[in-house]
């Protein structure tokens, strides 16, 4: 089985963006453990950052091609506007799961709309950057559906 974990623009920051909003893990912190959580349940993950969208759409498609089961992704504030994400998510037909590390309900009103949620198998948010580790857990439960 294969989980894609992919996460979209300033997410590199983590650590250091805004600390009282996303908390002092850094992206590899995050990476870390999810790749520990899939080991140990035997999964392959495979981890992907970018701050480009097309770069998003890409990595998205090639997951097609490489048989990856389900994707967790953080797709950061091309949440509120890529209709290029979802339709390559749509696209590819691969289930994912829709992380927020901050409480996108309680922030800024543009932070309530998600191109994504309605076509999700779950949303995740405010519970900071454990939200990745949830995500993960429920995959490797219940998306692991094809032969490794
Ligand atoms: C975020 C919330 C988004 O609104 C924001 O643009 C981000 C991060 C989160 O993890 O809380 O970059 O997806």
């Amino acid at each position: 089985s294969k989980i894609l974990l992919l996460n979209g623009p300033n997410l590199n920051l983590l650590g250091t963006r805004e600390p009282t909003i996303y908390g002092s893990d850094t992206l590899s912190d995050i990476e870390c453990r999810a790749s520990a959580q899939a080991s140990a349940a035997g999964v392959t993950l495979s981890s992907f950052q970018t701050n480009g969208e097309g770069a998003l759409v890409d990595r998205i498609h090639q997951a097609r091609t490489e048989g990856v089961d389900a994707i967790v992704i953080n797709p950061a504030a091309f949440t509120h506007y890529s209709i290029a994400l979802r339709d390559a998510l749509l696209g590819v037909d691969i289930p994912f799961v829709e992380v927020h590390i901050s409480n996108v309900h309680a922030r800024e009103e543009f932070r309530n709309r998600s191109c994504l949620s309605d076509k999700a198998v779950g949303v995740v948010c405010g519970l900071g950057t454990y939200g990745y580790q949830v995500a993960m857990g429920y995959c490797l439960e219940h998306l692991k559906t094809k032969a490794k």
